[in-house]
């Protein structure tokens, strides 16, 4: 095994990543293609087209992605012929419509074409939904009623019917294109649609990815027969059955070994959601937060057992069958700290730290939630100012206040809904920081403050893509009867980075009761509307 490297890929909102790691799980290479630069000719921005409450990505832009980063990958001097598996991790929640006949194109690429030219005519829907889409409340809530209510739902499935979660969307699908619906013969999650490029026929959504959306029993770990078919008819046969997430599922596609030069034993694992791998490249264990701030904030918390949540979501643990994750997912993360940094900051992060740092903790009581795009965790959109008297006001004083409300804003929305899921703010915890974001220590220095608790960050490219070549690892050490803790336990420990301010609790607690108290008034004045 001395010699072997491990493939991940990483399909994610903005661009493909690759990185291929050696036996030590040492990096050795890394690619990426971004969507808006790299692939003008898709007219996408942050790696999505919008129109109004619809957000899609092209399935051939992501394929043409592929070839890109493939021909990136081999530039950096990777040795495809050494790797010995390849996983991955996607977007969660998007779904990729295989026309029929597709699957016999997969299985006979011609290895001296690009995969995209080839495959460009095989998506029965030729924009996929995101997760930034919120255009399903009318399926989500034909979902829930048929099942018997949101809370049975969250039992069944993890969580209550979620505008960008799969199952919705797949509804709305047959709703309004049911020629195309009927001609779809493979429906794909976006890991699992990456994952059957490689394999060169359709692959099985795993575990992890499959609780995310509203379709899979995540006690049986099986299709729930009621949501499938409150959702569309027939759909059993075009998920597939989901598989275990360390799940070897055969080697390489031809088209890989030819093109490329990959061995014909090179294995194929189950790619799954860029929130499970995440788990996995940051190393979670049981009282660490993993905060993600990547286009979207996310929170993972790990469960022994799942709970049923009121809101939020229950997800199969990636690395055993049988433990879970909540995951909390804020839509207005990184994309939001950029306008108000276009706004304020003259496009630089440097200066929009400069801001940050001087203003005081608590911003002189000014509080501000800016939610750009309909929020996920409120259901809200639209900016929120409000001054030290508690008035709603139209813009604060100055570009300084603005900057530290945005951030504090949002730190103390993320610890408001994990506590809600039972997060208990204390000591014992570690927050483990990742996502393009993590890589500023003054954001989160606010992050220790609102958390009061040590924030860390592991010296690594990206969790998702790196949780994606260990989970390549994985599934052999597994098969062969190790453990995962074993196959990590010689990588350095992640760093402290910064610490809570002495009077962060009582600058912050008070905040989060007002951020409560504001959430309720808007909430309540949406219901009177
Ligand atoms: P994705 O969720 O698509 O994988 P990343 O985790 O790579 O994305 O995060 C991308 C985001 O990281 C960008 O939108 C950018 O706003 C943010 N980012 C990058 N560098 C910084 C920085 N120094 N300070 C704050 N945000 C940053
Ligand atoms: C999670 C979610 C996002 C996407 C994109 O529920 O919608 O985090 O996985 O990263």
């Amino acid at each position: 095994m001395e010699n072997n490297s491990y493939l991940g890929i990483d399909l994610s909102t903005q661009q493909l990543k690759a990185v291929v790691v050696d036996n030590q799980l040492t990096v050795l290479h890394e690619a990426q293609v971004q969507f808006d630069n790299d692939l003008p000719e898709f007219r996408t921005h942050a790696g999505v087209v919008r129109k109004g409450r619809e957000v899609w990505a092209s399935p051939v832009m992501w394929v043409k992605a592929l070839d890109m980063l493939m021909d990136r990958l081999r530039i950096s001097g990777t040795q495809f012929e050494k790797i010995a598996a390849i996983s991955g991790t996607a977007q969660q929640h998007g779904s990729v419509y295989w026309q029929r006949g597709s699957e016999k194109v997969l299985e006979s690429l011609s290895p001296d074409r690009f995969m995209h030219e080839q495959l460009s005519g095989c998506f029965s829907v030729k924009e996929s939904p995101v997760w930034q889409d919120s255009s399903t409340s009318k399926q989500c809530q034909q979902l829930e009623a048929a099942v018997g209510g949101p809370l049975k739902l969250a039992e069944i499935t993890g969580s209550k019917a979620y505008e960008r979660f799969t199952g919705p969307q797949i509804a709305k699908i047959f709703q309004t294109k049911p020629s195309a619906y009927e001609n779809t013969e493979r429906i794909s999650v976006v890991s699992s649609f990456v994952c059957s490029l490689f394999l060169g026929h359709y692959a099985p959504i795993d575990y992890a990815d499959g609780s995310g959306m509203n379709l899979m029993d995540i006690t049986q770990k099986k299709w729930s027969k009621i949501c499938l078919e409150a959702c569309a008819p027939g759909l059993s046969e075009k998920l597939g059955e989901p598989v275990p997430s360390y799940t070897l599922l055969g080697p390489v596609s031809n088209y890989f070994v030819e093109r490329f030069d990959f061995s014909t034993d090179c294995k194929v694992v189950a790619f799954t959601g860029d929130n499970p791998a995440s788990l996995i490249g940051m190393r979670q264990t049981k009282n660490d937060i993993v905060v993600s701030l990547g286009t979207s904030d996310t929170l993972i918390l790990w469960l022994e057992k799942p709970h049923t949540l009121p809101y939020g979501h229950v997800l199969c643990n990636p690395l055993n069958g049988e433990e879970y994750m909540a995951l909390l997912c804020f839509k207005n993360g990184s994309l939001t700290r950029e306008r108000i940094r276009d706004d304020c900051a003259e496009g630089s992060w440097n200066l929009f730290n400069e801001l940050l740092d001087s203003t005081p903790r608590g911003n002189f009581g000014n509080m501000g939630l800016y939610f750009d795009a309909q929020e996920i965790i409120p259901f809200v959109q639209g900016d929120f100012r409000y001054n030290k008297a508690g008035d709603r006001v139209s813009r604060f004083s100055s570009k300084e206040v603005e900057v530290r409300a945005a951030i504090e804003g949002q730190f103390i929305a993320r610890r408001a809904h994990a506590e809600d899921l039972g997060l208990s703010v204390g000591n014992e915890m570690r927050i483990l920081a990742t996502g393009g974001a993590s890589a500023n220590q003054t954001i989160l220095q606010v992050l220790a403050d609102v958390f009061n608790a040590d924030v860390y960050v592991l010296d690594i490219v990206n969790s998702a893509v790196l949780g994606a070549a260990y989970q390549a690892k994985h599934a052999i050490v597994h098969a062969s009867g190790s453990s995962f803790k074993e196959m990590v336990s010689h990588l350095g420990h992640p760093h402290l980075v910064c610490q809570p301010h002495r009077d962060a609790a009582s600058i912050y607690d008070p905040m989060l009761k007002r951020y409560r108290n504001i959430i309720q008034a808007i909430t309540n004045d949406h219901q009177k509307l």
